[in-house]
Parts: C-alpha cells; structure tokens; sequence
C-alpha cells in the first residue's frame, strides 16, 4: 500500500498518516514548516514540504511524486477562517479560505491524479457543511461556500480519470481537532479508522461521490 496524504502536520490528516503507517503502509505526507515535517519523520513517512496556497511550492509536486503510483491519496489540506463573518465575507478572509480550500486543491489534484496507480483511490476532505441539500440554517458562509466549490471541483476531477481511478469527497464527521475544537463530536482515530474503511472499500461506481466517515452517501 503506497499512500500520500496533503496537509499533514496536525489533526486529521498527521492521524492518516499514523494510521496508514502503523498498517505498514509506505507513507509520503505533506508539511508546511520543519515541526510538521519532523513528526512525519518521526512516524517514517517520506516529509515533503508543501504549502497549497504558493504557486511555486505547489507546482513543485508534480516532480516529486512523478511515477509514485499511489494507492490512496488523501487532500486534507484546509482552513475554517472565521465563522462568524455572516453573509459578507473581508477580502483578506475570502482569499484565504477560498485559495486554501479550493485553489489550493485544484491546484495539486491533476498532479496527484498523475501520480495514482492504475484503480488509484483519491478522497478531497470536505464536509457536510458544504452540503447545500443537507443545509436548513445559515452560518459560516464562507467555509461552506469553499467546501460546495471544491466538491465540484473533485466531480469534474473525477470525470478526468473515469474508469482508470476512483475520485470522492469525504466529511470527516465533526472532529476534535485544532479546527474542530474540543467540543466536537469524535476524536480523530474514530474519524480516520472510518475513512479508511470507506476509501478501502470504494468501488469504480462511486468515482464523483460524496461520502461521511460512516460511508453513508451525502447530499450535494
Ligand atoms: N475537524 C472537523 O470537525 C472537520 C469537519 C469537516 C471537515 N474538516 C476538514 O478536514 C480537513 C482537516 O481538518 P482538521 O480538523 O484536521 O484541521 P486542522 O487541525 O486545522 O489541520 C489543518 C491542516 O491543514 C494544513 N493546511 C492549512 N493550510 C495549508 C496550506 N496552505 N498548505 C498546506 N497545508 C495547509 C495545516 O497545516 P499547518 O499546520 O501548516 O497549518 C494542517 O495540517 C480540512 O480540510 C477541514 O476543512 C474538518
């Protein structure tokens, strides 16, 4: 099992890499300062630094996993900025949620895609809070926006690769995690050990789906 995992210093995505690692898989993760960096070391994955929201670091990828043939290639990479701006987001919020969020991925997505082995399995983390059919109250417009447009942004990164990899969506639960805060529903291991089962079991006929840790199907 050859496995690469985007945005992996902390939180969900370090704990991908945990997992995936102590299954003995071969692991390169992705960091974007030396502390992250060295507990992936410190877990035996291969550290890259990347950080999405650079043009250079991020069109720097490609190289680095040319010919990896991955397994399993998770985008987790994201920012929640902040929640309580209402309907009208600041400029400076706008940017840094929506480059985080979804330049960012559709930026590393056609380099990873490249990268998979053929039946290659990639999951963006998104969330129930991009869901538009699933929604009954407003709030946190910005984040849901960013999570809505990168989920289109997987569906027609799906429809690239058909029949040659599988490409999905996932919502990691609410998780106790520097973004999800204490409060939050489960911890990480929960969430992560749910994910993986979904991302093990994902079949040709779910490329462009839309999934929660428990593997139930969400709405767009
Ligand atoms: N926690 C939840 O309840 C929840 C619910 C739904 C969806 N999600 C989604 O799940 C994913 C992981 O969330 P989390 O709870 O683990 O968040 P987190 O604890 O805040 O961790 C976010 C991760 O993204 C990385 N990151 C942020 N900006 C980046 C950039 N420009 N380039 C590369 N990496 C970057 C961070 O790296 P640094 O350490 O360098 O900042 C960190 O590794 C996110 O996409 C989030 O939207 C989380």
């Amino acid at each position: 099992m050859n496995v690469l995992v985007v945005g992996a210093s902390r939180g969900i995505g370090l704990e991908f890499v945990r997992q995936y690692r102590a299954d003995g898989a071969k692991v390169t993760a992705t960091a974007r300062d030396d502390d992250g960096l060295a507990r992936l070391v410190e877990l035996g994955a291969t550290a890259l630094r990347l950080d999405v929201v650079d043009a250079t670091s991020a069109s720097g990828l490609a190289w680095q996993i040319d010919g990896a043939g991955f397994d399993v290639a998770i985008v987790n990479a994201g920012v929640s900025g902040g929640r309580g701006t209402g309907l009208t987001p600041s400029e400076d919020d706008f940017d840094h949620v929506m480059r985080t969020n979804v330049l960012g991925p559709m930026r590393v997505i056609p380099q990873i895609v490249e990268a998979l082995a053929p039946s290659g399995k990639l999951a963006v983390l998104s969330s129930l809070m991009g869901s538009i059919g699933a929604r009954t109250s407003a709030g946190s417009s910005l984040y849901r926006a960013s999570k809505a447009a990168v989920n289109s942004v997987m569906k027609d990164a799906s429809l690239g690769p058909a029949g040659r990899a599988i490409v999905v969506s996932l919502h990691p639960g609410w998780v106790r995690t520097d973004m999800g805060g204490a409060g939050a529903d489960i911890d990480v291991a929960t969430s992560v050990a749910g994910m993986r089962k979904v991302i093990a079991g994902l079949a040709l006929r779910d490329n462009g789906a839309f999934f929660n840790y428990d593997g139930k199907a969400i709405a767009w």
